[in-house]
């Protein structure tokens, strides 16, 4: 049918079918076709186009009937002859859908997305328990913040985010963290991740070159690279960053670093160190990250006052929710020396405009019901019970093995001499069952480095805790000796 012939367009929107459909009706041509033929052309050219695919659903026929204003029988008998000719598949009292790829592609529904790959016990390091999301507590708040929200938090917003929550956020980085940190200077941002290429994209190009903790993650070095500029990895040694790498070094513009519990080695940035990095950064006109993902469990050791303490005018603070509350919320935040604000506010407004209105509001509830803190602290507890669990299971099942960086966090680290053998250890937990990582296999060092495994204690649950590290602990011993 010529394409020319089309006029009438219908998005079949009624609250009954639950479906947006837009279809193009052809006008009736010279050799007639009624209403029910337009319709059923329609809906072939949307399924040819792949505008709908195998599996999509179809509007109930009534609603349609009613968007397009034609009588629910010309609809009916429309999808009968599609279901006749093999495009749409329906029975009595369920929903009609379309049952033809022109494309070959595999259904959308209902597999629209890969199952999670399950481990039957989770050490990967990093992970918080998703099983402690407080959904009771984060319902409570969503549902007040909502109900009570003006018309206006639902618009369009602010790229700072809302100021009730920076409010809010500002006594507890105080109270929580020790942070300077008033309203005007916190970005509300969707996570670290988003918050590092903020930065980054601020950074003039002469001063392009960012230097970042060797070994870090790689996603986050690839996030800089993404930017443009050059990443030129700086040691990390049991004091932290070594930061008499940076001397002379003026092409740097931006220094990321993880101070508080260095990722993944879990060493802490000398007072020494922290004070010489803030000299330097001083001195050179670079500024620095400070990456604090995980500030707020700390086991053995007082919580260490943020480095953006020192000089809040060159250290950017960055937090998160990701090991807090859960990795999936995407809510972070950023502390910015006034002088950057309105090119980070501008790259805010580029990549997103703004951080979502409803999980903002929730948030802001959540901090100033003190529902936050009592998870927090709750949390702490339950990852303290768990690491001290692990630490006298794997110190029964491999006595020859050290453990570092278990003094907070969600992981530590066991380093090994020798890849193989952390290949070894890999290799019997994923026998087992049992995820994992390690130092070389997670390609921590960028240009090679020591070997180790990344034993995270957060995300497998507090009741199968006991039975996991005894299995962990099996496959530890089974490796031992294998290389
Ligand atoms: C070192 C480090 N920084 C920051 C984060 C948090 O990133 P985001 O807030 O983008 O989830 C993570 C991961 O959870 C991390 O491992």
């Amino acid at each position: 049918m010529p394409r020319t012939n089309r006029v009438a367009k219908s998005w079949a929107n009624s609250p009954a079918s639950g479906l947006d459909l837009y279809l193009e009706l052809t006008r009736a041509g010279p050799a007639g076709g009624g209403l029910r033929t337009r319709i059923e052309e329609a809906l072939r050219e949307a399924i040819r186009s792949g505008r709908l695919g195998l599996g999509d659903r179809l509007p109930a026929s009534r609603a349609l009937a009613r968007d397009l204003g034609v009588s629910r029988g010309t609809v009916l008998q429309a999808y009968d002859q599609l279901i006749a000719e093999g495009w749409l598949e329906g029975r009595p009292g369920s929903a009609t859908l379309v049952c033809f790829d022109s494309a070959g592609h595999p259904p959308r529904h209902p597999m629209r997305e890969p199952p999670p790959l399950r481990w039957r016990f989770d050490f990967r390091p990093g992970r918080p328990d998703a099983s402690s999301f407080p959904r009771r507590a984060w319902l409570r708040a969503a549902r007040r913040a909502i109900a009570a929200a003006p018309n206006d938090a639902f618009s369009i917003g602010d790229p700072q985010g809302q100021l009730a929550l920076r409010v809010e956020l500002s006594g507890y980085l105080s109270r929580a963290r020790g942070l300077a940190s008033a309203p005007d200077r916190l970005v509300v941002t969707s996570g670290f991740i988003q918050g590092l290429g903020l930065v980054a994209r601020c950074l003039p190009t002469a001063r392009g070159t960012v230097a970042m903790e060797e070994p870090c993650l790689p996603l986050h070095r690839a996030v800089v690279r993404a930017t443009g500029h050059e990443v030129v990895p700086v040691a990390v040694d049991g004091d932290g960053m070594r930061v008499s790498q940076l001397r002379g070094r003026d092409d740097i513009g931006l220094v990321v670093l993880t101070p508080n519990r260095q990722h993944p080695t879990g060493t802490v940035l000398s007072p020494h160190r922290r004070a010489e990095l803030v000299q330097w950064a001083r001195g050179s006109g670079a500024l620095v990250l400070e990456d604090d993902y995980d500030g707020e469990f700390r086991y053995d050791r007082h919580p260490l006052g943020a480095l953006q303490t020192l000089d809040p005018g060159v250290v950017i603070y960055a937090g998160t929710v990701s090991k807090t509350l859960a990795p999936g919320v995407r809510l972070g935040w950023l502390v910015v020396p006034e002088g950057l604000l309105a090119a980070v506010l501008a790259q805010k407004a580029h990549a997103d405009w703004q951080s979502g209105a409803l999980d903002q509001l929730a948030f802001t509830e959540l901090l100033r019901s003190g529902a936050y803190d009592r998870h927090v602290r709750r949390m702490r507890l339950s990852y303290r019970r768990r690491r001290d669990l692990l630490i006298q299971a794997l110190a029964a099942a491999r006595p020859d093995l050290a453990v570092t960086g278990a003094d907070a966090g969600l992981d530590l680290l066991i380093p090994l001499p020798s890849p193989g053998l952390e290949a070894a250890a890999l290799a019997a937990a994923r026998a087992a069952g049992i995820g994992l990582d390690g130092l070389a296999a997670g390609s921590y060092y960028e240009r090679g480095g020591p070997a180790g495994l990344l034993v995270g204690y957060g995300a497998t649950l507090e009741a199968t805790f006991s039975r996991a590290t005894t299995a962990l602990a099996a496959a530890l011993a089974a490796s031992s000796g294998t290389e």
